[in-house]
Protein backbone atom coordinates (compact mmCIF):
# COMPACT_ATOMS: atom_id res chain seq x y z
CA UNK A 1 0.00 0.00 0.00
CA UNK A 2 1.36 3.42 -1.02
CA UNK A 3 0.77 4.59 2.97
CA UNK A 4 2.99 7.65 2.78
CA UNK A 5 1.45 9.01 -0.48
CA UNK A 6 -1.88 8.32 1.18
CA UNK A 7 -1.28 10.04 4.30
CA UNK A 8 0.20 13.07 2.29
CA UNK A 9 -2.81 13.47 -0.02
CA UNK A 10 -4.92 13.48 2.81
CA UNK A 11 -2.70 15.79 5.04
CA UNK A 12 -3.01 18.22 2.02
CA UNK A 13 -6.77 18.24 1.71
CA UNK A 14 -7.13 19.09 5.40
CA UNK A 15 -4.34 21.73 4.72
CA UNK A 16 -5.20 25.60 7.12
CA UNK A 17 -8.46 27.22 6.69
CA UNK A 18 -9.62 25.05 3.20
CA UNK A 19 -11.97 22.53 2.74
CA UNK A 20 -13.66 20.42 -0.14
CA UNK A 21 -15.63 21.70 -2.64
CA UNK A 22 -18.00 18.77 -4.38
CA UNK A 23 -18.91 19.09 -8.32
CA UNK A 24 -19.41 15.81 -8.92
CA UNK A 25 -23.45 15.72 -9.47
CA UNK A 26 -24.38 13.03 -11.63
CA UNK A 27 -25.68 13.77 -15.16
CA UNK A 28 -29.78 13.35 -13.25
CA UNK A 29 -28.60 15.78 -10.36
CA UNK A 30 -27.34 18.30 -12.44
CA UNK A 31 -30.03 18.65 -14.41
CA UNK A 32 -32.31 18.88 -11.44
CA UNK A 33 -30.29 21.88 -10.26
CA UNK A 34 -30.51 23.35 -14.17
CA UNK A 35 -34.04 22.90 -14.31
CA UNK A 36 -34.48 24.60 -11.23
CA UNK A 37 -32.34 27.92 -11.84
CA UNK A 38 -33.89 27.79 -15.61
CA UNK A 39 -30.76 26.48 -17.32
CA UNK A 40 -30.99 24.10 -20.15
CA UNK A 41 -29.85 20.80 -19.13
CA UNK A 42 -27.54 20.09 -21.92
CA UNK A 43 -24.06 18.57 -21.99
CA UNK A 44 -22.52 21.96 -23.41
CA UNK A 45 -24.36 23.53 -20.36
CA UNK A 46 -23.13 21.52 -17.95
CA UNK A 47 -19.72 21.78 -19.21
CA UNK A 48 -19.93 25.18 -19.58
CA UNK A 49 -20.89 25.22 -15.93
CA UNK A 50 -17.81 23.55 -14.39
CA UNK A 51 -15.77 25.16 -16.83
CA UNK A 52 -16.55 28.54 -15.02
CA UNK A 53 -16.34 26.41 -11.64
CA UNK A 54 -12.77 25.34 -12.57
CA UNK A 55 -11.39 28.77 -13.46
CA UNK A 56 -12.76 30.85 -10.89
CA UNK A 57 -10.11 32.96 -10.25
CA UNK A 58 -7.86 32.09 -7.38
CA UNK A 59 -9.52 29.41 -6.43
CA UNK A 60 -7.15 27.31 -5.08
CA UNK A 61 -6.84 29.75 -2.20
CA UNK A 62 -9.99 28.79 -0.53
CA UNK A 63 -10.60 25.09 -1.82
CA UNK A 64 -7.37 22.23 -1.32
CA UNK A 65 -9.71 19.49 -3.34
CA UNK A 66 -13.01 19.06 -5.86
CA UNK A 67 -14.54 16.17 -6.60
CA UNK A 68 -15.46 15.89 -10.54
CA UNK A 69 -17.62 12.99 -11.98
CA UNK A 70 -16.75 10.55 -14.53
CA UNK A 71 -18.51 13.03 -17.46
CA UNK A 72 -16.31 15.66 -16.17
CA UNK A 73 -13.10 14.26 -15.65
CA UNK A 74 -12.67 13.98 -19.21
CA UNK A 75 -13.73 17.20 -20.12
CA UNK A 76 -11.91 20.33 -20.73
CA UNK A 77 -12.37 24.16 -21.00
CA UNK A 78 -13.02 26.28 -24.40
CA UNK A 79 -9.45 26.79 -24.94
CA UNK A 80 -8.88 22.86 -24.87
CA UNK A 81 -7.29 22.66 -20.97
CA UNK A 82 -8.70 19.24 -19.13
CA UNK A 83 -10.48 20.54 -16.22
CA UNK A 84 -8.33 18.23 -13.76
CA UNK A 85 -5.41 20.24 -15.48
CA UNK A 86 -6.97 23.09 -14.45
CA UNK A 87 -7.64 22.12 -11.44
CA UNK A 88 -4.07 20.97 -10.61
CA UNK A 89 -3.06 24.55 -12.32
CA UNK A 90 -4.72 26.28 -9.29
CA UNK A 91 -3.51 24.21 -6.68
CA UNK A 92 -6.45 22.15 -6.26
CA UNK A 93 -6.23 18.39 -5.55
CA UNK A 94 -8.34 16.74 -8.24
CA UNK A 95 -11.38 13.76 -6.75
CA UNK A 96 -13.54 11.40 -8.43
CA UNK A 97 -17.05 10.32 -7.12
CA UNK A 98 -16.74 6.52 -7.74
CA UNK A 99 -20.06 5.30 -7.01
CA UNK A 100 -23.06 4.50 -9.33
CA UNK A 101 -25.78 6.18 -7.55
CA UNK A 102 -28.14 4.03 -4.86
CA UNK A 103 -31.46 2.10 -5.66
CA UNK A 104 -33.55 0.60 -3.68
CA UNK A 105 -32.71 -2.07 -1.46
CA UNK A 106 -34.35 -5.54 -2.09
CA UNK A 107 -36.53 -6.56 0.45
CA UNK A 108 -36.12 -3.40 2.61
CA UNK A 109 -39.12 -1.33 1.44
CA UNK A 110 -37.98 2.78 1.76
CA UNK A 111 -34.26 2.15 2.09
CA UNK A 112 -31.02 2.81 -0.43
CA UNK A 113 -28.18 0.49 -1.35
CA UNK A 114 -25.31 2.01 -3.20
CA UNK A 115 -24.27 0.59 -6.05
CA UNK A 116 -20.36 0.40 -8.15
CA UNK A 117 -17.98 -1.98 -6.37
CA UNK A 118 -18.05 -4.37 -9.79
CA UNK A 119 -15.00 -2.88 -11.77
CA UNK A 120 -13.83 -0.12 -9.61
CA UNK A 121 -10.11 -1.36 -9.20
CA UNK A 122 -9.81 -0.94 -12.64
CA UNK A 123 -11.75 2.19 -12.83
CA UNK A 124 -9.15 3.73 -9.95
CA UNK A 125 -6.75 2.74 -11.82
CA UNK A 126 -7.42 4.51 -14.64
CA UNK A 127 -8.69 7.88 -12.54
CA UNK A 128 -5.40 7.40 -11.19
CA UNK A 129 -3.37 7.44 -14.30
CA UNK A 130 -5.62 10.89 -15.62
CA UNK A 131 -4.66 12.41 -12.19
CA UNK A 132 -6.95 11.97 -9.08
CA UNK A 133 -5.70 11.45 -5.66
CA UNK A 134 -9.03 11.09 -4.28
CA UNK A 135 -12.43 9.60 -5.02
CA UNK A 136 -15.83 9.58 -3.24
CA UNK A 137 -18.43 7.16 -2.62
CA UNK A 138 -21.71 7.87 -1.12
CA UNK A 139 -24.14 6.09 1.19
CA UNK A 140 -27.57 7.19 1.87
CA UNK A 141 -29.23 5.79 5.25
CA UNK A 142 -33.01 7.53 5.48
CA UNK A 143 -34.96 7.62 8.52
CA UNK A 144 -38.68 6.73 8.85
CA UNK A 145 -41.16 5.16 10.90
CA UNK A 146 -39.22 2.03 10.24
CA UNK A 147 -36.30 2.73 9.08
CA UNK A 148 -33.07 2.38 9.18
CA UNK A 149 -32.90 -1.04 9.65
CA UNK A 150 -29.85 -2.41 10.93
CA UNK A 151 -29.58 -4.44 7.62
CA UNK A 152 -28.88 -1.70 5.56
CA UNK A 153 -26.75 0.25 7.74
CA UNK A 154 -24.58 -2.95 7.82
CA UNK A 155 -24.77 -3.76 3.84
CA UNK A 156 -24.16 0.08 3.28
CA UNK A 157 -21.55 0.71 5.47
CA UNK A 158 -19.46 -2.68 4.37
CA UNK A 159 -19.49 -1.60 1.11
CA UNK A 160 -17.93 1.64 1.81
CA UNK A 161 -15.40 -0.01 3.23
CA UNK A 162 -14.77 -2.62 0.03
CA UNK A 163 -14.34 0.73 -1.46
CA UNK A 164 -12.07 2.09 0.86
CA UNK A 165 -10.06 -0.59 0.79
CA UNK A 166 -9.64 -0.74 -2.78
CA UNK A 167 -9.08 3.10 -3.17
CA UNK A 168 -5.97 2.53 -0.95
CA UNK A 169 -4.50 0.02 -2.74
CA UNK A 170 -4.18 2.35 -5.86
CA UNK A 171 -2.91 4.64 -3.85
CA UNK A 172 -6.43 7.14 -3.95
CA UNK A 173 -7.39 8.56 -0.77
CA UNK A 174 -11.04 7.77 -0.21
CA UNK A 175 -13.86 9.68 1.08
CA UNK A 176 -16.14 7.94 2.97
CA UNK A 177 -19.63 9.47 2.87
CA UNK A 178 -22.37 7.66 5.28
CA UNK A 179 -25.16 10.25 4.80
CA UNK A 180 -28.18 10.03 7.39
CA UNK A 181 -30.90 12.29 5.42
CA UNK A 182 -32.46 15.44 6.34
CA UNK A 183 -35.83 14.60 4.58
CA UNK A 184 -38.72 13.52 7.49
CA UNK A 185 -40.19 15.18 10.56
CA UNK A 186 -37.76 13.30 12.64
CA UNK A 187 -35.83 15.31 15.77
CA UNK A 188 -32.44 16.08 16.19
CA UNK A 189 -32.34 13.56 18.80
CA UNK A 190 -33.51 10.74 16.74
CA UNK A 191 -30.32 11.97 13.90
CA UNK A 192 -28.02 11.69 16.30
CA UNK A 193 -28.60 8.17 17.12
CA UNK A 194 -29.02 6.87 13.68
CA UNK A 195 -25.91 8.73 12.98
CA UNK A 196 -24.00 7.71 15.75
CA UNK A 197 -25.18 3.70 14.98
CA UNK A 198 -24.22 4.45 11.15
CA UNK A 199 -20.69 5.76 11.95
CA UNK A 200 -19.72 3.05 14.87
CA UNK A 201 -20.81 0.63 11.98
CA UNK A 202 -19.02 1.94 9.41
CA UNK A 203 -15.14 2.19 11.51
CA UNK A 204 -15.82 -1.47 12.65
CA UNK A 205 -16.53 -2.14 8.94
CA UNK A 206 -13.61 -0.53 7.79
CA UNK A 207 -11.46 -2.28 10.35
CA UNK A 208 -12.68 -5.68 9.04
CA UNK A 209 -11.36 -4.52 5.67
CA UNK A 210 -7.77 -3.26 6.97
CA UNK A 211 -8.58 -0.03 6.08
CA UNK A 212 -6.09 2.49 7.02
CA UNK A 213 -7.55 5.41 8.93
CA UNK A 214 -4.42 7.76 8.61
CA UNK A 215 -5.50 8.04 4.67
CA UNK A 216 -9.44 8.00 4.51
CA UNK A 217 -11.39 11.34 5.23
CA UNK A 218 -14.97 11.04 6.79
CA UNK A 219 -17.62 12.91 5.43
CA UNK A 220 -20.51 13.18 7.26
CA UNK A 221 -24.02 14.71 7.85
CA UNK A 222 -23.96 16.93 10.49
CA UNK A 223 -26.43 16.53 13.58
CA UNK A 224 -30.20 18.21 12.39
CA UNK A 225 -33.71 17.56 13.03
CA UNK A 226 -35.36 16.34 9.86
CA UNK A 227 -36.16 19.26 7.25
CA UNK A 228 -40.25 18.74 8.60
CA UNK A 229 -39.11 19.01 12.51
CA UNK A 230 -41.85 21.22 13.94
CA UNK A 231 -38.92 21.75 16.51
CA UNK A 232 -35.82 23.32 14.49
CA UNK A 233 -32.53 23.38 16.72
CA UNK A 234 -30.33 26.49 17.65
CA UNK A 235 -26.90 26.88 15.56
CA UNK A 236 -25.27 26.07 19.13
CA UNK A 237 -26.99 23.06 19.54
CA UNK A 238 -26.17 21.49 16.38
CA UNK A 239 -22.39 22.39 16.54
CA UNK A 240 -22.58 20.35 19.57
CA UNK A 241 -24.56 17.24 19.43
CA UNK A 242 -22.61 16.95 15.78
CA UNK A 243 -19.31 16.99 17.94
CA UNK A 244 -20.31 15.17 20.62
CA UNK A 245 -21.36 12.09 18.50
CA UNK A 246 -18.22 12.58 16.20
CA UNK A 247 -16.19 12.41 19.29
CA UNK A 248 -17.67 9.62 20.30
CA UNK A 249 -17.24 7.21 17.14
CA UNK A 250 -14.44 8.98 15.03
CA UNK A 251 -11.12 7.31 16.38
CA UNK A 252 -8.52 9.99 16.56
CA UNK A 253 -6.12 8.35 13.80
CA UNK A 254 -8.77 9.80 11.19
CA UNK A 255 -6.36 13.13 9.86
CA UNK A 256 -10.01 14.81 8.67
CA UNK A 257 -13.48 15.27 9.01
CA UNK A 258 -15.56 17.25 5.73
CA UNK A 259 -19.44 17.62 6.20
CA UNK A 260 -21.16 17.78 3.41
CA UNK A 261 -24.14 20.38 3.33
CA UNK A 262 -27.55 18.07 3.00
CA UNK A 263 -29.68 20.74 1.73
CA UNK A 264 -28.71 23.74 4.58
CA UNK A 265 -28.88 26.79 3.17
CA UNK A 266 -25.00 28.20 2.14
CA UNK A 267 -25.31 30.61 5.42
CA UNK A 268 -26.82 28.07 8.17
CA UNK A 269 -23.96 25.54 6.90
CA UNK A 270 -21.46 28.26 7.11
CA UNK A 271 -22.88 29.15 10.55
CA UNK A 272 -22.75 25.63 12.02
CA UNK A 273 -19.32 24.64 10.98
CA UNK A 274 -18.05 28.20 12.68
CA UNK A 275 -19.90 26.98 16.10
CA UNK A 276 -17.97 23.89 15.74
CA UNK A 277 -14.88 25.97 15.37
CA UNK A 278 -15.26 28.45 18.26
CA UNK A 279 -16.68 26.19 21.20
CA UNK A 280 -13.95 23.54 20.52
CA UNK A 281 -11.02 25.05 19.19
CA UNK A 282 -7.77 23.20 20.14
CA UNK A 283 -10.11 20.17 21.53
CA UNK A 284 -10.24 17.99 18.78
CA UNK A 285 -8.41 15.26 17.16
CA UNK A 286 -8.86 15.59 13.93
CA UNK A 287 -8.93 18.41 11.46
CA UNK A 288 -12.79 19.46 10.63
CA UNK A 289 -13.64 21.36 7.28
CA UNK A 290 -16.13 21.52 4.41
CA UNK A 291 -17.08 18.95 1.49
CA UNK A 292 -20.20 20.89 0.11
CA UNK A 293 -21.88 21.17 -2.82
CA UNK A 294 -25.26 23.18 -2.47
CA UNK A 295 -24.17 25.32 0.02
CA UNK A 296 -20.63 26.39 -2.27
CA UNK A 297 -22.45 26.61 -5.47
CA UNK A 298 -26.23 27.16 -5.04
CA UNK A 299 -25.76 31.42 -5.26
CA UNK A 300 -23.16 30.92 -8.13
CA UNK A 301 -25.77 28.71 -10.10
CA UNK A 302 -28.55 30.69 -9.53
CA UNK A 303 -26.83 34.44 -10.69
CA UNK A 304 -25.05 32.37 -13.95
CA UNK A 305 -28.58 31.60 -15.52
CA UNK A 306 -26.32 29.73 -18.18
CA UNK A 307 -25.46 33.14 -19.71
CA UNK A 308 -21.45 34.08 -20.49
CA UNK A 309 -22.38 37.71 -19.19
CA UNK A 310 -22.84 36.12 -16.06
CA UNK A 311 -20.04 33.77 -15.99
CA UNK A 312 -17.30 36.67 -13.71
CA UNK A 313 -20.09 37.66 -11.38
CA UNK A 314 -20.70 33.89 -10.61
CA UNK A 315 -17.26 33.20 -9.92
CA UNK A 316 -17.35 36.07 -7.90
CA UNK A 317 -20.21 34.57 -5.52
CA UNK A 318 -18.20 30.86 -6.13
CA UNK A 319 -15.18 32.80 -4.51
CA UNK A 320 -17.37 34.51 -1.98
CA UNK A 321 -19.23 31.27 -0.41
CA UNK A 322 -15.60 29.44 -0.48
CA UNK A 323 -14.19 31.96 1.31
CA UNK A 324 -16.93 32.48 4.25
CA UNK A 325 -16.32 28.98 4.78
CA UNK A 326 -12.58 29.37 5.49
CA UNK A 327 -13.61 32.07 7.97
CA UNK A 328 -16.29 29.73 9.62
CA UNK A 329 -13.46 27.13 10.08
CA UNK A 330 -11.25 29.87 11.69
CA UNK A 331 -14.37 30.13 13.84
CA UNK A 332 -14.14 33.40 12.63
CA UNK A 333 -17.34 33.74 10.01
CA UNK A 334 -19.83 36.41 10.23
CA UNK A 335 -22.76 36.11 8.22
P1 LIG B 1 -24.25 18.76 -0.53
O1 LIG B 1 -23.26 19.61 0.17
O2 LIG B 1 -25.10 19.50 -1.55
O3 LIG B 1 -25.06 17.91 0.41
O4 LIG B 1 -23.44 17.72 -1.40
C1 LIG B 1 -22.34 17.11 -0.84
C2 LIG B 1 -22.12 15.83 -1.51
O5 LIG B 1 -21.07 15.59 -2.04
C3 LIG B 1 -23.20 14.83 -1.51
O6 LIG B 1 -22.71 13.59 -1.93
Amino acid sequence: MKTDELINTATALMAGDKGLLAMDESTGTCNKRFEEAGIPTTIEYRRAYRELIVTTPNFGDCISGAILYDETIYQSTKKGVLFIDALKKAGIIPGIKVDEGTVNMANFPGEKITEGLDGLRQRLEKYYDLGARFAKWRAVITIGEDTPTKANIEANMHLLARYAALCQENGIVPIVEPEVLMDGDHNLKKCQKVTEKALKMLFKQLEKQRVDLRGLILKPNMILPGTKSEKQASVDKVAKATVGTLLKCVPPSVPGIAFLSGGQSPELASAHLNAMHVKYKGKLPWALTFSFARAIQEPAMNAWKGLDKNVKVAQKLLYKRASLDNAARRGEYTP
